[in-house]
């Protein structure tokens, strides 16, 4: 086929401010460096895996409006197709994003135009999805519309985020689910260690398993095997969007042909140079800056 990947997902504009500490219900606190950054779980993805050197498109929907055409120039930067792009009547989504003194985020996502993305959209494009080795999902755009995706992909790499409910049928089309520590523990009800957790993931149905653990790398669990990746050790000043690039590298990796545990090996190196920049595509490695790492 024409791509290595084929995003289906969610873009944003992501109004971002520093604090230093995170409001309480009522309260409003000063903030520093406004900023917009185009972000948003799908087109991360999307540039992720692009500016590593993958051919990637991305299926999903902006409004006509400043957000959108940030969003627009941001993909177009880095190659990523945009035939499957469709403007849409509602605001493009927006993150605001509050970051801490030590990169601790809190995130509001208001979808906009990502809540437009229906099923029918997917099975539109059913041939793209055919055709590429690797589709990669997220949850910031309706369920039936990630569903419709899951089913037609070769292979789907899900990374559960937002943590929502998701029907089992999804859950037995990952391969892998990805999550981090958080969204396992919603999963599972509790948390836990993460190659426990990872073999729990792993009896709800995925091929397989990945859980990413920040600055610890992450775990990959695949045929009953668990296995710890390491992370190279940096300075986070950002740590938005680095779930995405991570997956988006991996599923890069994957639609390579690589084995899991190497793909998310690889991953976890990508996620770490994302964290030492602001931002999230914005921050986002090439190639050689992940070989330098
Ligand atoms: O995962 C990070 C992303 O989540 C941000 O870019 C923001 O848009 C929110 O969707
Ligand atoms: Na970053």
């Amino acid at each position: 086929g024409e791509h290595d990947v084929v995003v289906v997902g969610s873009a944003n504009a992501d109004l971002v401010v520093q604090v230093e500490r995170h409001p309480a219900p009522g309260e409003t606190v000063l903030g520093s460096q406004p900023a917009v950054h185009p972000g948003g779980k799908g087109a991360n993805q999307a540039v992720a895996a692009a500016r590593l050197g993958a051919r990637v498109a991305l299926l999903g929907r902006v409004g006509a409006d400043g957000h959108g055409r940030l969003l627009r120039e941001s993909l177009e930067r880095d190659g990523v197709d945009l035939g499957h792009l469709r403007d849409t009547a509602a605001a493009s989504g927006i993150a605001m994003i509050a970051v801490g003194p030590r990169g601790d985020n809190s995130i509001i996502v208001a979808p906009g135009a990502n809540a437009r993305l229906t099923e029918g959209d997917v099975l539109d494009a059913a041939p793209l999805l055919r055709s590429a080795p690797v589709v990669s999902l997220q949850l910031e755009i309706p369920l039936p519309a990630v569903l419709a995706a899951a089913r037609l992909a070769r292979r789907a790499v899900l990374n559960l985020s937002p943590a929502v409910a998701v029907p089992d049928e999804l859950l037995a089309l990952c391969d892998p689910l990805v999550v981090n520590e958080h969204e396992a523990a919603l999963l599972l009800g509790a948390p836990g260690e993460p190659e426990r957790q990872a073999r729990e993931l792993l009896a709800r149905g995925p091929r397989s398993v990945v859980i990413t653990l920040g600055a610890d790398g992450a775990v990959v669990a695949e045929d009953g095997v668990v296995q710890a990746v390491p992370s190279p050790r940096v300075a986070a000043v950002d740590t938005t969007g680095a779930g995405d690039a991570f997956t988006g590298a991996l599923a890069w990796r994957l639609a390579a042909g690589e084995p899991l545990t190497e793909a998310a090996a690889f991953a976890a190196r990508v996620g770490a140079a994302a964290v030492r920049r602001p931002g999230a595509q914005d921050s986002y490695p090439t190639l050689a800056e992940v070989e330098e790492l």
